[in-house]
This record gives structure tokens, sequence and C-alpha cells, in this order.
């Protein structure tokens, strides 16, 4: 079976560079399957790739529970393409680094869910069944909305641990998947 080119863009905060990493995971997955990724800082959004990718990832630490407020005002400046419904259709998704083991990382995939909703984007969650609870494991934080890493205020050049980030790479691999089966129909 051929496949045309997909386009994926992964738009993340990072002020401390871990979520940064686990999207350069994202990015290799998704690339490893011959997708062409994008990825952007919101410091630096270029939205003529927004606009034109199939697919956006987006990705913001957990403070105080919460996506940044960097990362919600990025939210709040879509709000011209949700009047124009410019995102409608597109794949979503979504991820999360905290350092706590729990860090409420769900309430930042749930808000980063209802965006992508409200946008009337196609979500793609992380369907992939956890293989244990240790620094190697595949989703040992047994997240499905999305993904969740964990950097335990460690520095950036240790953590998130490898399983995390094998975590991400099977993440961008799967959402390049689903790119090419919207595509074909399958
Ligand atoms: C203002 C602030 C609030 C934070 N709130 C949380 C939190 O609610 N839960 C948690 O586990 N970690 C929290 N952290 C730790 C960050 O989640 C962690 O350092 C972050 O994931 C690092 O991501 P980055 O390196 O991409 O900036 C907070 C850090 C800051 C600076």
């Amino acid at each position: 079976m051929s496949h045309s080119p997909r386009s994926l863009a992964i738009v993340y905060h990072s002020p401390f560079g871990h979520t940064a990493k686990v999207a350069e995971f994202i990015a290799q997955g998704a690339q490893n399957m011959q997708v062409q990724v994008q990825v952007m800082n919101i410091e630096q959004i270029d939205w003529d790739v927004l606009d034109q990718a199939d697919g956006l990832i987006f990705g913001s630490p957990a403070y105080m529970g919460s996506v940044t407020g960097a990362f919600k005002l990025f939210m709040d400046t879509t709000s011209k393409r949700w009047k124009d419904r410019t995102w409608q259709g597109k794949l979503a998704a979504g991820f999360t680094n905290s350092g706590g083991l729990s860090g409420d990382k769900l309430a930042v995939l749930q808000q980063i869910n209802l965006f992508a909703m409200q946008h009337g984007m196609l979500w793609a969650g992380l369907p992939l069944m956890p293989t244990g609870i240790q620094p190697t494991d595949l989703n040992r934080l047994a997240g499905f909305l999305g993904l969740m890493t964990q950097s335990d205020n460690a520095p950036v050049e240790i953590t998130p641990p490898e399983g995390d980030l094998n975590t991400a790479l099977w993440f961008g691999e799967y959402i390049a998947a689903m790119l090419y089966r919207l595509n074909s129909g399958q």
C-alpha cells in the first residue's frame, strides 16, 4: 500500500526542557513512519504550519494541576480558528510532563482534550497497555487519554526516564499510523 506524505505539528511549552525532550521523541516516532513533523515551541508559533498540518499534538507541563499560563494563552489565541472551524477534522493528541508521579497530569490531558474537542478535532489517545511500573517500562504511568511522562524535578539530562521516552516514541509512531488510517479510510 502506498502512502502519500502526511504532516504533523507538535506544539509544546517547556520552560525547563523536559516537555521539549518528550516532544522530540514523539517527533522521532512519527518520522520513523515517514510523516513530516514540525516541532514548535509555543513561544515561536508558525500559524500557517499549524493550519496546514494533518494532525496536531499539544504538550504542556503540569503547573498547579493545569496547563501552564502560557499554554492557556496559546489556547485562547486560537479562538478565531475555533470560530472559523479551521482545525476541524484534524487529528489531535496530547501529552504532559510533571514533577510528581501523579502531579495531576490527568487534569492537564483533559484540558488539552477539551480544547481539541472545541475545535472539532479527532482525538487519539494512547492505547498502550502498561508493561510495569519501573523507569524502563512502557506506559508505566498508565495514562490512556494521552501521553504522561514524569521528570521527578530532576535535570533534563537524566529525566524523564527511558521507559517514558520510549513510550513517547511509540506514541509518535501510533499517531502517524492513525494519520495514514484516516487518509486511507480504513
Ligand atoms: C509553577 C509551577 C507549578 C508546578 N505544578 C506542578 C504540579 O501541579 N504537579 C507536578 O507534579 N509538578 C508541578 N510542577 C513541576 C513541573 O511539572 C515540572 O517541573 C515540569 O514538568 C517541567 O517541565 P518542563 O521542563 O518542560 O518545563 C510545577 C512547576 C512549576 C514551576
